[in-house]
């Protein structure tokens, strides 16, 4: 597919051979227990090895989690997905389709040694990915295992990026931190749990409701599944100031996040000149952050079409303003 991809301009070979100390560096610091940050073509992730219950612990203590929530186990392949969780034709049909790339897949657990008790939060089933960019699928296969890996920011705060917000996030606690280049995707990987014979998206993201569909066909609704994926509460991705959305205009004091031609001027930032949803979406964290270094009274943010990938990025600004979606 390439699109992705943060594989653009130089070579991926050239690139991994490069970068191979540093990606064995942080397989082996995995394996001591370590926490890596981690470039996906998502968001940057903070990784420790899914297997040990001590690592994994780590992580909910550096980002500060107020309690236990599941976690992505990434790996290298579909091959080693399987032998960690059941997948159904369904499953692997999606799989097939959007791997590498940024769909997570909820199914039953089958390896509970290789994806820890906590790292699942105590369920039965795995939440599994395997990522597009090309560093963090090189470590997964030095590394060899699952990694789990959220986000790299702090509990509640907007999704790093960029290498640079990652480290200020989370950086004092990684063994590791490896530099990906800005995120082309931007926004968290889709969710969607195939449970039962059942297709549910548990979380709009990169990957939309419309290309789901055309692998699996219509998707049920997502009850009680959605409640048990805490990705879903609200205040999610918030940054300091208060988030005021389908914002016509700013007020006096008002940081203005714009979709599309005209706005411009001092504390304006514009998502998309052009009206791109995936550069809006591209844009979205690294720009609340922007915002909010400018200290607004708030950050209004314009409406934003609620197709494709307007869906997962008005999801994630309902979340920052505090709105239950
Ligand atoms: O793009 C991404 O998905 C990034 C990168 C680093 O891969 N990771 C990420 O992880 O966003 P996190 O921890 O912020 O979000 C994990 C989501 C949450 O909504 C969680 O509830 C859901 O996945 N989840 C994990 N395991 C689950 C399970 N067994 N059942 C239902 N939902 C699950
Ligand atoms: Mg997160």
């Amino acid at each position: 597919m390439g699109v992705y991809g943060s594989d653009r301009g130089q070579g991926e070979g050239q690139l991994l051979a490069d970068r191979q100390a540093e990606i064995e560096a942080a397989a082996s610091a995995l394996r001591a227990g370590g926490l890596v940050i981690l470039p996906t073509e998502t968001v940057y992730g903070l990784g420790a090895d899914a297997a040990n219950p001590t690592a994994v612990a780590a992580i909910f203590e550096a980002k500060g989690r107020p309690r236990f929530n599941p976690l992505i186990a990434h790996v290298a392949d579909l091959e080693t997905a399987e032998r960690i969780a059941d997948f159904d034709q369904r499953a692997r049909d999606l799989a097939r389709e959007f791997w590498p790339g940024p769909l997570t897949i909820v199914a039953p657990i089958k390896d509970a040694s290789a994806v820890c008790d906590l790292a699942r939060a105590g369920l039965d089933t795995v939440a599994i990915r395997v990522p597009r960019h090309p560093i963090s699928r090189a470590v997964l296969a030095a590394f060899g295992g699952a990694v789990v890996a959220p986000s790299a920011n702090r509990s509640g705060r907007p999704s790093p990026t960029t290498y640079a917000d990652a480290v200020s996030e989370t950086g004092d606690k990684a063994a590791a931190a490896l530099d990906g280049g800005p995120c082309a995707v931007g926004l968290e990987s889709t969710v969607v749990s195939v449970l039962d014979g059942q297709a549910r998206l548990l979380r709009p993201g990169a990957v939309t409701r419309v290309q789901l569909q055309q692998i699996v066909g219509p998707l049920a609704e997502a009850d009680d599944d959605a409640k048990r994926s805490p990705g879903r509460l609200a205040l999610h991705y918030a940054p300091d100031a208060p988030v005021r959305i389908n914002a016509k205009a700013p007020e006096p004091g008002e940081a203005f996040l714009a979709f599309g031609g005209g706005a411009s001027g001092e504390g304006v930032f514009n998502l998309s000149p052009t009206g791109d949803l995936a550069e809006a979406a591209a844009n979205l964290f690294s720009y609340l952050r922007a915002a909010d270094r400018t200290h607004p009274s708030a950050i209004a943010v314009a409406p934003i079409p609620q197709e494709g990938l307007g869906e997962a990025i008005n999801d994630r600004l309902r979340r920052a303003a505090g709105f239950i979606g």
